[in-house]
C-alpha cells in the first residue's frame, strides 16, 4: 500500500471501529454497552426495574450519565410504568404500553412486574435475570455487542421455574426505546409475491404501527426490518437513523408505538397473534435475535452498518466465507421441463459465459411434470434422468462449474406418494377442508417425525450425489389450518414456533454434516429473507420478478437491509412476465448490482447474446468483490425521477464501481451529474468505461473531483445503462 494512504486509515481505525465493550457502573447501577460508534445504556431504578437510558452517538464519559429514577405518575390514568421507559416490561401493574411479556400463571393471575435480580457481564454478553416480584417466572435478558459495527443484539429466555404449568400469551425478544421525542419517521418495507420490498416511509404518530406476519413464514408482504429517523429528516448520507431487524423466520411482529407520553419505542418478537405458548415446570422458551443499530450518517451509512454486520457476524463462515459464483438458474428456461440432455446443452452453453455452478430447478423428482403432481417425493425421476442424476452433475463439474438443485422440502402435492402414504403429515384440523394453492399443502414440520423424515431425505440426495454442493430451499405456500391434531390440545399452538425451529434444525445438522454445501432461501422469491435464516443459507433468492427494471426497486428495498451479497438477481429474457423489454446490457448491470446469475433460455441467445454476456460476466468477476463485499452508495434512488445509480467502495478502497441507468428521458436533457462518495479526497483514480458512454475523457482523476465536480453520461433512449470502474492509483 502506498505510504500516503495508511494515515487516514489507521485514523479510521483507532477512531471508532472495532471497539466493544460492556460497563456496569455500581455506583449508579447502570449498564454501558459500547460498540463502534454507538452507546447503549440503561439500569436498575429505584424500583428495581430495568430503565432505559440512552441509545445513541458513542458516550465516551460514565460521570455524564445519572442513575435511572422513574419519571412520575401522570394523573391517576398514567402511573409511573406508562411513564417510564422500561427495557422489558411485564403485562401487569397498571402499564398499557405494548409488553414484552404476557401470561397466565398457574393459578389464573395475570399480573406480571418483572423486577431485577442479578447480572452477569462476560466479554461482549451481558445477562440479566429478571423476575416476577412473587411468582417464579424468569426472564433471562441476554444482550450481545458487536465491536466495530456498534450493532446490538437482544433476546430473552422465558423460564417457568414455579411447580405448575403456566402460559405465555406474548413473548417478545425486547423494546427498544427512542430518546424520548415527537416527530419522528418510520421507514420499513413491504411488498406481495413478484413485488417484494418496496419502501414505506410514514411519520410516527401516537398510537401504535404494526408490521408483521401471521403467514408462518418471514413473508413477501413485510419484513421484519425497521428504521426511524429523527425529525423526518435524514437523508441518505445525513442524519440520525435508528435500525434494527429479527432474526426469525416464522409469525413474526414489530409494533411501533408513540406512547401518549411522547416515547417512541419498537417492541419485536414472536407474533402475539394466534399465539399461546404453555410452559410446563422447569420448561424455557427462547425469543429470537433481535438486533439493532444507530448511526448519525443517514439510512445508506445505516445499511452499509447492517451489509458489514451480516457479513461478518451472520453469514455462515463470516468475512473468511468466499464470494458467490456467477450462477446460472433453470426455472425460466425450462420451467418442469428438465432432462438430462436438455439440461446437459444449457450447462454447455452457460459454461461458455463463464458461469461458475449450474443449478436444475423444479421438474427433476418424482411425477413432477407440473405444479399439480410429485412434490414430497424426492425421488430422481428415472424418464428424465435414466442414469440418476451422476452424468449430469459429472458433465456440469466438467465443464469447470458446480452443481446445486432446486428443492421444496416443506411441502407436498396431495397427488404425491408421500401424502398418499401419510395425510396427516400435511398441516390441517381434522374433518376441516385443507386450503391448496399451487396444488400443494404444508407439511407439519413442528411434528418430529416429520422433520426426521425430511432430514433424511435431504441427507440422502447430498449422499448420493456428494459433488451436490448447492440446494436453492424453496417455499411457495404460507401456513392456512394450522392445526396439529397429534399434540395436546392445549400445545398446538406451539406449531408457530416448532415449525420453524425444526426448519432451522434440519438446515444446521445438513450443514454439518455436509459442510461444503451451500444453501439459497427462496420462498417464492424473498418470501424468506431474515436474520433468522441468514445464519443459515448464504443467499436470498430477493424475487420471482425478474424484470430488470422492476428489480431497481425491489433491490433498492433489499439493500436496505440485506447486504447485495445475499441478493441473488438473474439476467433473463424478454419480454419479461409484465410485457417489458429491456437491453441484455442493462440487465446484465442491473442483476450485476447483486449477486450474479443468469436465466434466460441460453438455446434461445444469439452470438451477439453470448459474446456480449461473456464480457459482462468478466466485467463481473473483476468487480465482485467490491460489490457483495465493498460499502454500497444509493446515489440516486431509482424512485426518483427516471434516473438510478449506485455506486460499490471495496473495504480496501483501491476500487470503487459505478452503475448508471436511465429509464426515460424528457426533452433531450442530460441525466444528472453523478457526484460520487465514498473516496479519498487526495487519491488519484484510473478511470475505466465499459462503452464510453463518460462525457469527460479522463483517463485518471482525483476523489476530489469526483466527488465534488462529478460525472457526466450519455445515457439516452430508454432503459441505457452503464458502468464505470476506478482504479485508485
Ligand atoms: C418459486 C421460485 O421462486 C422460482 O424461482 C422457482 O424455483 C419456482 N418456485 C419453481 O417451482
Amino acid at each position: 500500500m502506498n505510504i500516503r494512504y495508511l494515515a487516514p486509515v489507521l485514523m479510521t481505525l483507532l477512531a471508532s471501529t472495532a471497539f466493544g465493550e460492556i460497563r456496569y457502573v455500581a455506583a449508579k447501577k447502570l449498564f454501558h454497552l459500547e460498540a463502534g460508534a454507538v452507546s447503549y445504556v440503561f439500569g436498575v431504578n429505584e424500583r428495581n426495574e430495568l430503565q432505559s437510558v440512552y441509545w445513541g452517538k458513542r458516550l465516551w464519559r460514565d460521570d455524564d450519565l445519572a442513575a435511572p429514577r422513574s419519571d412520575r405518575e401522570w394523573a391517576s390514568f398514567d402511573n409511573s410504568g406508562n411513564t417510564t421507559p422500561q427495557e422489558y416490561p411485564g403485562w401487569g401493574g397498571g402499564r398499557y404500553i405494548e409488553p414484552c411479556l404476557k401470561v397466565t400463571l398457574p393459578d389464573g393471575v395475570r399480573d406480571l412486574v418483572l423486577k431485577y435480580v442479578s447480572h452477569q457481564i462476560d466479554g461482549d454478553t451481558l445477562k440479566i435475570e429478571l423476575k416476577d416480584m412473587t411468582y417464579d417466572l424468569g426472564a433471562t435478558l441476554v444482550y450481545r455487542v458487536y465491536p466495530d459495527t456498534g450493532v446490538i443484539r437482544k433476546n430473552a429466555v422465558i423460564t417457568n421455574r414455579t411447580k405448575a404449568p403456566l402460559t405465555l400469551e406474548s413473548a417478545q425478544s425486547g423494546a427498544w426505546n427512542l430518546p424520548r421525542g415527537e416527530g419522528y419517521r418510520l421507514t420499513y418495507l413491504t411488498g406481495r409475491w413478484a413485488g417484494e420490498w418496496q419502501i414505506n416511509q410514514e411519520p410516527i404518530h401516537p398510537g401504535m404501527k404494526v408490521i408483521e406476519s401471521r403467514r408462518g413464514n418471514t413473508g413477501h408482504q413485510a419484513n421484519p426490518w425497521f428504521a426511524i429517523d429523527e425529525g423526518g429528516r435524514a437523508e441518505e448520507e445525513r442524519g440520525r437513523v435508528w435500525f434494527g431487524a429479527l432474526g426469525w423466520s416464522g409469525n413474526w411482529r414489530l409494533s411501533i408505538e408513540q406512547t401518549s407520553h411522547q416515547q417512541v419505542r419498537v417492541t419485536g418478537g414472536f407474533n402475539p397473534f394466534d399465539f399461546s405458548y404453555p410452559l410446563a415446570a422447569g420448561e424455557s422458551l427462547e425469543t429470537p435475535p433481535f438486533y439493532a443499530g444507530f448511526t448519525d450518517g443517514g439510512f445508506g451509512e445505516a445499511s452499509r452498518i447492517l451489509h458489514r454486520f451480516e457479513r461478518a457476524y451472520l453469514l455462515p463462515g463470516g468475512l473468511t466465507s468466499r464470494q458467490r459464483p456467477v450462477l446460472y438458474n433453470s426455472w425460466e428456461a425450462t420451467t418442469f421441463s428438465v432432462d438430462e440432455p436438455g439440461q446437459t446443452a444449457l450447462a454447455q452453453k452457460a459454461a461458455k459465459l463463464g458461469v461458475e455452478r449450474f443449478v436444475m430447478d423444479d421438474g427433476w423428482f418424482g411425477a413432477r411434470n407440473n405444479d399439480r403432481a410429485g412434490l414430497g417425493d424426492w425421488t430422481i425421476n428415472p424418464k428424465k434422468f435414466p442414469n440418476g442424476l451422476g452424468p449430469l452433475i459429472e458433465s456440469v463439474n466438467k465443464l469447470g462449474m458446480d452443481f446445486g438443485l432446486w428443492v421444496e422440502p416443506e411441502m407436498v402435492n396431495p397427488d404425491s406418494d408421500l401424502y398418499r402414504a401419510h395425510p396427516d403429515w400435511a398441516m390441517h384440523f381434522p374433518d376441516r377442508p385443507r386450503t391448496e394453492a399451487r396444488n400443494q399443502l404444508v407439511l407439519n414440520m413442528a411434528r418430529n417425525d416429520v422433520r426426521d423424515h425430511i432430514f433424511g431425505v435431504l441427507d440422502r440426495l447430498l449422499a448420493e450425489s456428494p459433488k451436490l454442493a448447492f440446494l436453492k430451499w424453496d417455499m411457495n405456500l404460507n401456513f392456512s389450518e394450522p392445526g396439529w391434531p397429534e399434540a395436546a390440545p392445549a400445545d398446538e399452538k406451539k406449531l408457530w414456533i416448532a415449525y420453524t425451529r425444526n426448519v432451522y434444525e434440519i438446515i444446521d445438522r445438513l450443514r454439518a454434516k455436509h459442510p461444503k454445501l451451500e444453501i439459497e432461501s427462496c420462498s417464492g422469491g424473498g418470501g424468506r429473507a431474515d436474520m433468522g435464516i441468514l445464519t443459515r443459507t448464504e443467499e436470498v433468492w430477493t424475487s420471482d420478478n425478474t424484470d430488470a427494471f422492476d428489480r431497481l426497486r425491489i433491490q433498492e428495498g433489499f439493500s436496505y437491509a440485506y447486504t447485495p451479497k445475499t441478493m441473488m438477481a438473474w439476467v433473463t429474457d424478454v419480454p419479461n412476465y409484465n410485457g417489458r423489454s429491456t437491453p441484455l446490457q442493462y440487465r446484465f448491470l442491473v442483476a450485476m448490482t447483486g449477486s450474479l446469475g443468469i436465466g434466460g433460455n441460453l438455446n434461445k441467445w444469439s452470438d451477439a447474446d453470448m459474446s456480449l454476456a461473456a464480457k459482462m460476466v468478466d466485467l463481473y468477476k473483476s468487480i465482485r468483490k467490491t460489490v457483495q463485499e465493498g460499502r454500497l452508495y444509493r446515489l440516486f434512488s431509482p424512485r426518483g425521477d427516471g434516473f438510478t445509480a449506485t455506486q460499490y467502495v471495496s473495504e480496501d478502497g483501491r476500487q470503487a464501481v459505478l452503475f448508471a441507468f436511465r429509464t426515460g428521458q424528457h426533452y433531450g436533457y442530460p441525466p444528472p451529474t453523478v457526484k460520487l462518495s465514498g473516496l479519498e479526497e487526495r487519491a488519484i483514480y484510473n478511470v475505466k468505461t465499459i462503452d464510453n458512454k463518460l462525457v469527460e475523457r479522463l483517463p485518471a482523476v482525483s476523489g476530489a473531483y469526483l466527488m465534488n465536480q462529478g460525472l457526466n453520461l450519455r445515457l439516452g433512449g430508454d432503459f441505457d445503462g452503464t458502468a464505470v470502474l476506478f482504479e485508485r492509483q
